[in-house]
């Protein structure tokens, strides 16, 4: 039998043993868990198309709430680049994970284009239905629904809702695709050029609406041949793929 001072001494230590343990089960843990995994990681990416090196060597991390802003000459590989991202163009070689998983895998890549929006300069608008049901459709798509109207209204499109599509301007039809962004909640944005043909306050509202989306733990990529404010956003400047064009001095 203890007596109660050794009864109080071995419950002293045992308290400092379940402490010490409990100390080095955290530090174990912390020095096991690394850093996060990033969202999207892609390594050593080359992308051949006809025989032609288009994409050399890409490497990149992304985390929630990245951006990634895309520039480069007219066909330095951009679009190319968002393409292999949405998964249309397989790499030649090298790795595209999301959140650790190979996106050429099919299981991983039929999860992975749920979390995508593309954003080309083709608007997949059908110009006969109206400018609400162009966006409603795919609400309805993805089983969701109300947040269309908002949408076009916040793009500054509430007066043309009930009008057929084809009646819209270039910059109208920008702001429909915007629309569809605000709409249809995605966590991956990929723009190709979304500012063409917007106006100087239809860029604003991209600038808002996409870092709005980064706030709530959103990535966008934006190809851009102009200055789009992204705070923090991280660059990849595509080099020239054919030779500078000659001056006119050259050509004389
Ligand atoms: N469908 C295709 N098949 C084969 N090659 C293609 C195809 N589309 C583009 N390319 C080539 O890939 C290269 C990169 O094109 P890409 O469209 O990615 O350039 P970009 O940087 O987006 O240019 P831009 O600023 O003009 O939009 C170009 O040399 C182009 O000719
Ligand atoms: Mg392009």
């Amino acid at each position: 039998m203890l007596n109660s001072n050794e009864n109080g001494f071995s419950e002293i230590i045992r308290a400092r043993i379940v402490c010490a343990s409990k100390i080095l089960a955290i530090k174990f843990y912390n020095m096991t868990r690394g850093p996060p995994i990033p969202k999207l990681l892609v390594s050593r990416l080359h992308c051949i198309r006809r025989g032609q090196m288009v994409l050399h060597d890409i490497n990149m991390t992304l985390h929630d709430g990245g951006a990634m802003i895309l520039t480069g000459p007219n066909g330095s590989g951009k679009t190319t680049f968002l393409r292999v991202l949405a998964g249309f163009i397989k790499p030649s070689a090298g790795y595209l994970l999301w959140n650790g998983h190979d996106v050429t895998k099919s299981s991983i890549y039929e999860l992975y284009k749920l979390e995508l929006h593309w954003m080309g300069l083709k608007d997949a608008i059908k110009n006969k239905l109206s400018v609400l049901d162009n966006v409603e459709f795919w609400e309805t798509l993805e089983r969701k629904s109300g947040k269309s109207c908002k949408a076009l209204e916040f793009m500054g499109l509430g007066h043309v809702m009930k009008e057929p599509a084809q009646v819209l301007s270039v910059g109208q039809r920008k702001r429909l695709q915007l629309a569809r962004l605000l709409a249809i909640p995605r966590p991956i944005w990929l723009l190709d050029e979304p500012s063409v043909g917007l106006d100087r306050e239809g860029v604003k509202l991209l600038e808002y609406i996409m870092a709005e989306h980064r706030r709530k733990g959103g990535i966008v990529f934006v190809a851009t041949h102009i200055p789009i404010k992204l705070e923090d956003a991280m660059n990849i400047q595509f080099p020239p793929r054919t030779p500078k064009s000659k001056t006119l001095i050259d050509l004389m």
